[in-house]
């Protein structure tokens, strides 16, 4: 495995070659790192699986470098979907699909549908080019880390998380730490209403405000991993309530005052900065070896909702 800082145009085409021969290639982009396969390979594909150490039935999204590159993986595309795909393309959305027989069962978890994203990263976006250049239709890429952990948003968090499970032709693309900080938002688009299944940094008003399209929430049976208990956890136990305690972690907004003998991870001064920052902040905990870290959940709608939805699955329990 290799990690490479300097990503010329040599090396994107260098990255785009070690996918089409079946590798993997963790990249940036603006939400997180992700761990990218060629997405048309059974093989390649399977090796994200084992990498992540993720059930094989989580479905993976396809990245694509240009919106009209859509029908290729899916059919029956709603006006809803196009119109959103033209207003949030290339960035970080993610539409659910009914799938085209470009998507195999090994992409959609064996579901009739599936996901698709173009993301707005110089990097991942001259790797996808570079990519198709070579006759590839996609890049299946799912967050960098193992399963159930924190999302990677560095180049050096990617090689914390899943370094040591990448072999010799992997490599690991530096694109500096990404820009949002937290996942895409997914849109189901597969039945008459749109609906969210992960809330992310395009929100619903936004959606609302350019499109005039109402989404609902809906987290119902789709098989999305972001749904389970145990997700976006780092080592130490997240709390969202109480008071931190001296050695504990702290992570709250900037004009809130470290409680004594607690240790700052992070003080945002907007919610924008609180998504960009979390994921690290956490990671540092663990990186400190603390065993708590106390988060004061962000106050609003919009990103802030976004972010406690992310919180609240990596907490496991309120401290007493
Ligand atoms: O921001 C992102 O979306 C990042 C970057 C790398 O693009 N990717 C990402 O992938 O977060 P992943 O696999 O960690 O999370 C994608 C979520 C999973 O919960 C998965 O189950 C869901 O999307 N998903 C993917 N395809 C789906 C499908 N066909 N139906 C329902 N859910 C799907
Ligand atoms: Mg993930």
């Amino acid at each position: 495995m290799e990690i490479i800082s300097n990503c010329t145009e040599d090396v994107i085409k260098k990255a785009a070659r070690a996918l089409k021969d079946g590798n993997l290639v963790a990249f940036p982009t603006e939400t997180v790192y992700g761990l990218g396969a060629d997405a048309m390979s059974k093989k390649a594909v399977s090796r994200i699986y084992q990498v992540k150490g993720r059930p094989v039935d989580h479905p993976l999204i396809v990245h694509i470098s240009s919106r009209n590159l859509i029908h290729n993986w899916s059919i029956e595309i709603p006006e809803f979907a196009l119109k959103l795909a033209e207003e949030f393309w290339p960035g970080p959305l993610t539409l659910i699909l009914k799938r085209s027989d470009l998507a195999k069962d090994f992409i959609t978890g064996g579901q009739d549908k599936v996901g698709v994203r173009v993301p707005a990263q110089p990097v991942a976006l001259g790797l996808l080019r570079e990519f198709e250049k070579l006759g590839g239709m996609g890049i299946a890429a799912p967050s960098a880390n193992r399963f159930g952990a924190v999302s990677p948003t560095t180049a050096v968090a990617t090689q914390e998380e899943i370094g040591a499970y990448l072999g010799a032709g992997d490599l690991i693309l530096d694109g500096s730490k990404c820009a949002v900080g937290i996942e895409s938002t997914i849109i189901d688009c597969t039945s008459s209403h749109p609906t969210v299944l992960r809330p992310g940094s395009i929100t619903l008003e936004m959606i609302k405000n350019f499109t005039g399209i109402k989404l609902s929430h809906h987290m119902g049976q789709t098989k999305a991993s972001g749904l389970l208990e145990s997700h976006y956890s780092p080592k130490a136990r997240v709390f969202l309530f109480g008071n931190a305690e001296p050695g504990d972690g702290f992570i709250a907004m900037a004009d809130v005052p470290t409680p004594e003998g607690a240790v700052r991870l992070a003080a945002p001064k907007n919610v924008e900065q609180f998504a960009h920052e979390l994921y690290e902040a956490l990671r540092n905990g663990d990186r400190a070896n603390l065993s708590s870290i106390i988060v004061n959940l962000p106050e609003g709608g919009g990103l802030a909702e976004s972010i406690r939805d992310r919180l609240v699955k990596s907490s496991h329990q309120i401290r007493s």
